[in-house]
């Protein structure tokens, strides 16, 4: 609960327009001279003040030398945001109901804002307001802590390459020594709030500088089923990557970095970047995404995010035929605006660290990949997720209208979707398909009977990769 504020000073008294005419001017003057008793007031409480102030600053010492224990957390550390995500939850009243905090009202408060863009172009913001550099207190189950943020501007730390630099900031949390047990219950508590928020979420990080960050708001896992791959291509990956993870000993034993890269290459929206944030979601891992062709990232830069991605987290390299891009452009300061092949290749071979490392690429021009690139080590599995086969574009129908919601019988569905199957089939045949994504988007758009109907319209000569043979 809230402590009421301290009673405000009494107004200073308002003088008399003219003094007292009388005998004695003097007694009489200070008997009724509100001014002047004024004056001897605040000279009293002056002296008081100035007393209590040393008293204060000798006791203060003692306290701090003798009964006040310290915790500085920096903004490298996790714990930072959480410890403020944590404090801005208290203060929002969302948490009075758990009574083990109360706060003085902070009037220094500075916004994180965090954006999230979504692929298809829209974006949402969210402002959250957290303690600003300054002093603050709270009660934390009835112990009396001070919060001081700080902001050392002068040392800058991270991403100066990238003409980014981030203050160093610390929050220093102090209270009472007796009190220190309550450091480790604060910080799980901040911990197990930060944490909630990304439960059952997918975490995005991209690249901030040299770092890695947490890039929007975590988001709803898509189901692996939901990405329709050829049938057993899903299965395979997903055994692939639970025999490497259950390996770790065996990759130390014999001195092997316990690494392990795919490859995912085909055309445009067959569902690579999906089927990699769906599969991340099941093994509940973040994605690491990065972007080749992104201006400011070198090869320096690319080795060292490679080497310290965040446990627990695919590396997702999108369109990686990038780094094979001749034209490396240099601008006139000699920076470099694109990661070179050979800078890729050392990433990827990289500092053997007993860490595991699990990169997934993709490209929708595996023609353009050196051969170098493809070598177990630095590809060890790689699959082609082309456009629709006529099984996927029946499954997909069947997800998309069939189901226990759907309002459409389920025999019309299954007939429906034999229709579209045969029809995908011909259509191969003649050397035409059509991709996964333009199929999504022509089901939302149209009735399921409606949408067989104008399906034939999507098709286009196959420009896939490998033609498939029937
Ligand atoms: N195999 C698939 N199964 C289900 N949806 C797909 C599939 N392929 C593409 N999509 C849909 O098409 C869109 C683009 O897919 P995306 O994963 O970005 O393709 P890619 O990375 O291969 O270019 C996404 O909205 C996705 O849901
Ligand atoms: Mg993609």
């Amino acid at each position: 609960m809230e402590s009421p504020p301290p009673p405000l000073p009494p107004p200073p008294p308002v003088p008399d327009a003219v003094p007292h005419a009388s005998g004695s001017f003097l007694p009489s003057f200070v008997a009724d001279n509100q001014l002047f008793q004024g004056g001897l007031g605040l000279m009293g409480i002056g002296a008081a003040v100035a007393v209590a102030r040393t008293g204060t600053l000798w006791a203060s010492n003692i306290l701090r030398r003798r009964m006040l224990v310290s915790l500085e957390i920096d903004n490298r550390d996790r714990a930072y945001e959480w410890f403020l995500a944590w404090m801005a939850h208290r203060t929002s009243g969302a948490a009075s109901a758990s009574r083990s905090v109360s706060w003085i009202r902070s009037h220094e408060l500075s916004v994180e804002t965090m954006i999230e863009r979504r692929p298809n172009g829209s974006s949402s913001v969210f402002f959250q307001l957290v303690a600003g550099p300054g002093t603050h207190w709270f009660k934390y189950r009835g112990a009396w802590m001070q919060v001081k943020r700080e902001r050392e501007t002068r040392s800058m730390m991270g991403g100066q390459q990238a003409g980014m630099s981030v203050p160093w900031e610390t929050v220093t949390l102090t209270t009472l020594s007796r009190d220190r047990r309550l450091f480790p219950q604060l910080l799980a508590e901040a911990r197990d709030l930060g944490m909630q928020g990304q439960e059952g979420k997918l975490v995005i990080h991209t690249a901030w500088g040299i770092e890695w960050r947490p890039f929007g708001k975590p988001r709803r896992k898509r189901p692996l089923q939901s990405v329709v791959l050829e049938p057993g291509m899903s299965d395979k990956i997903e055994q692939d990557i639970k025999a490497f993870l259950s390996r770790r000993q065996w990759y130390a034993d014999r001195g092997i970095p316990y690494r392990r890269g795919y490859l995912l290459h085909g055309p445009p929206g067959s569902g690579k970047t999906s089927y990699i944030q769906a599969l991340a979601g099941s093994f509940s891992y973040d994605i690491c995404l990065l972007n080749l062709s992104e201006r400011g990232l070198a090869d320096d830069k690319l080795n060292h995010l490679l080497s310290n991605a965040p446990e627990r987290s695919f590396v997702l390299i999108e369109d990686v035929d990038a780094a094979f891009n001749k034209r490396v452009q240099t601008s006139a300061d000699g920076y470099q605006s694109s990661v070179t092949f050979s800078g890729l290749l050392n990433a990827l071979d990289g500092v053997a660290s007993g860490e595991e490392r699990i990169i997934f690429m993709t490209t929708n021009h595996l023609e353009r990949l050196d051969p170098a690139l493809i070598r177990p080590g630095r590809v060890d599995f790689s699959a082609l997720i082309d456009n629709a086969s006529p099984a996927q574009a029946r499954e997909l129908f069947q997800r998309f209208y069939g189901g226990a919601n759907s309002q459409v019988a389920a025999d019309d569905v299954e007939v429906l979707a034999r229709k579209l199957q045969e029809m995908a089939e011909t259509k191969l045949k003649n050397g035409e398909t059509v991709s996964m994504a333009a199929l999504q988007g022509h089901f939302i758009r149209h009735s399921p009977d409606e949408a067989v109907a104008r399906c034939p319209e999507l098709f286009v000569s196959n420009t896939g990769i490998l033609k498939k043979d029937l």
